[in-house]
């Protein structure tokens, strides 16, 4: 696992650059007033609704909705992983990445030489493959083509055991190489060998390309494990990699979706046949990782599983972690194949045409969601209702906020009968007894303070409202604190540290929000803001009091502290 990296490395990151360098280096911007514009890269238009702010540092388009800081740019226009990302915005900024506890696990130099190691070694079983009929009978009986052999650079790991050991371990530290690469398995005494032999080998790309692991398939039926994958190496987390996705991306300018299966023969044969958006899971469950890599590259998803119970099993392990990464827009699907078949089989058998006809027949995930929660329930029954309730509410709950979710505990509440009071957000606060004036404050307030971090620190301690039991309020008071801790904060930086919360998708919004007041008047207007809720928070203390009052519960020192407040009333403008 790579060390975390630390935020204020990555704030001081965001504050070297500058986003409308970033974009316009792979996206034509034109000056629009203070912003740029273009037409979105993330959706197809005519007109240009993809602003870049260079006051933000912050991207949005009026599109599709698309928005974020530079960082997030490049992991959706450059498809990067989050560390990747900061990586590429450092190299250009000229420093060098912080890691905590003591850096990432490979050092770069090393990193390098075991990409260009496996890759050797991928060119290794291609050339082998050439040279031994035996194995190109096979492939040829499996019926994969010569252009998908080139295609997926696919090999043979020939019959010996130092095969690609002598081909490629000429000398003590390359061994060590191999063998941190996982190309080698251990014998009792210590004795390295090569981990695959006689086997079709499969190269596992990363996201730019680079080889960085192998599953290998035996010729025939006998020789131990069907398929044999590389191990966890500095280079390689099978939970993280998607075979094929290098392929699909080379394929694809735009990716119009992803279908997920489960074997390399699969994607190999579902991109013959013209199929070239499938990919395939490396022998794992599908993880999170997976699930956020997978929507990454393509709104909608499809997974591929066997109809039985071992393949409803795994699709439902697939909903489970796709569920969190349930933005709106997002859309899953599930295909179940029928007994004895598997996407190779079957696209070979019905073409690319009945394949499709399958496709467009898929289960939506909120369809087998509930076909899932509600098996072996008796509907009809109050506790049958109960017992789907509770079994369905925990995990939309894990829906981000937006529209899926909302509709998904209105099919929960249709089906059970059962309301759920939808959790707060900022954006929707659901806390009894708030009235709209006041949460419109708040809002404001932190819209204001999103879209200029450096308000923060015009004002002037102390500020009582923290006190306030009002929805908001604890975030307004958080974001003031991060802001005032690093006065260089842009709202790009902002809402990357908020990435992956709750309260993230409120705070995009209203990132974009248009305020249309000048910047001055946004600095009165959120000053005074703050000084209404500071009066609100002594209103509210006062009403505290006198409550304690008329039960006689109050103490002296409150006592005083009433005549205070009531002597200062006059003061304050009541609500
Ligand atoms: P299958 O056994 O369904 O294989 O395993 P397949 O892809 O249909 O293979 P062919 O058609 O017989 O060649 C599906 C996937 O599960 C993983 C591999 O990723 C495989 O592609 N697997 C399977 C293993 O990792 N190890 C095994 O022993 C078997
Ligand atoms: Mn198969």
């Amino acid at each position: 696992m790579p060390g975390r990296i630390p935020e204020r490395f990555i704030d001081d990151l965001l504050a070297r650059i500058d986003i409308v360098d970033v974009i316009q280096e792979r996206v034509t911007l034109k000056k629009a007033g203070r912003d740029w514009s273009a037409r979105c890269p993330f959706h197809d238009e005519r007109s240009a609704s993809f602003t870049v702010s260079p006051a933000k540092q912050f991207y949005h388009c009026f599109g599709c909705g698309a928005h974020g800081s530079a960082i997030r740019f490049l992991m959706d226009y450059d498809r990067l992983e989050f560390p990747d990302a900061i990586e590429e915005l450092a190299a250009r900024a000229g420093v060098k990445v912080e890691y905590e506890g003591g850096g990432r696990p490979v050092q770069r130099e090393d990193a390098s030489d075991l990409y260009t190691l496996l890759d050797a070694a991928a060119r290794f079983y291609h050339q082998q493959l050439a040279n031994n009929s035996a194995a190109r009978d096979y492939v040829a009986s499996r019926g994969l083509s010569a252009e998908m052999v080139e295609r997926f650079t696919i090999g043979f790991a020939p019959e010996q055991w130092d095969g690609l050991k002598s081909a490629l371990g000429s000398n003590a530290q390359r061994l060590a190489l191999l063998d941190k690469a996982g190309m080698l398995a251990s014998g009792d005494r210590g004795n390295k060998y090569d981990r695959f032999r006689n086997r079709i080998m499969f190269p596992i790309l990363d996201r730019r390309g680079r080889t960085i692991a192998f599953g290998g398939r035996v010729l025939g039926k006998d020789d131990g494990p069907k398929y044999l994958n590389s191990p966890e190496t500095p280079l390689f987390h099978k939970g993280r990699e998607l075979f094929g996705l290098w392929q699909v991306r080379d394929a694809h300018q735009k990716i119009p979706r992803l279908l997920v299966v489960e074997g390399y023969m699969d994607v190999v044969a579902l991109h013959q046949f013209g199929l070239t958006q499938a990919v395939a899971t490396l022998g794992t469950a599908t993880t999170s990782d997976h699930a956020e890599i997978l929507f990454r590259n393509a709104a909608d998803v499809f997974f591929c599983f066997d109809g039985d119970r071992a393949g409803k099993q795994a699709a439902w392990r697939a909903v489970e972690s796709v569920l969190p990464r349930m933005r709106d827009g997002r859309q899953a699907w599930f295909l179940f194949i029928p007994d004895g078949e598997d996407p190779d089989t079957l696209i070979r058998k019905e073409g690319i045409d009945g394949f499709e006809q399958r496709l467009r027949q898929a289960t939506p995930l909120s369809e087998f969601f509930f076909a899932e929660t509600g098996k072996d329930v008796n509907l009809a029954s109050i506790d049958g209702k109960a017992r789907l309730a509770e079994r369905a509410r925990p995990l939309i709950a894990q829906i981000p906020d937006g529209a899926f979710r909302d509709l998904m505990y209105a099919e929960l509440e249709r089906l059970s009968g059962a309301r759920t009071v939808i959790p707060a957000s900022t954006s929707t606060p659901a806390q009894a007894g708030t009235r709209p004036a006041q949460r419109s404050l708040v809002r404001s307030a932190i819209t204001l303070l999103v879209q200029n971090p450096a308000l923060a620190s015009e004002l002037q301690p102390p500020w009582t409202f923290s006190e306030l039991r009002l929805a908001g309020v604890p975030l307004l008071v958080e974001l003031i604190g991060l802001c005032r801790d690093r006065p260089s904060l842009s709202t790009g930086s902002l809402l990357e540290h908020f990435a992956g919360r709750e309260e993230s998708a409120a705070l995009n919004k209203l990132a974009q929000a248009d305020l249309l007041v000048d910047a001055e008047s946004g600095r009165s207007e959120f000053l005074g803001a703050i000084e209404q809720l500071d009066v609100q928070t002594s209103q509210q203390r006062l009403d505290d009091l006198i409550a304690r009052q008329l039960a006689g519960t109050l103490s002296d020192a409150e006592r005083d502290e009433l005549r205070q407040l009531m002597a200062n009333k006059p003061a304050h403008k009541r609500r």
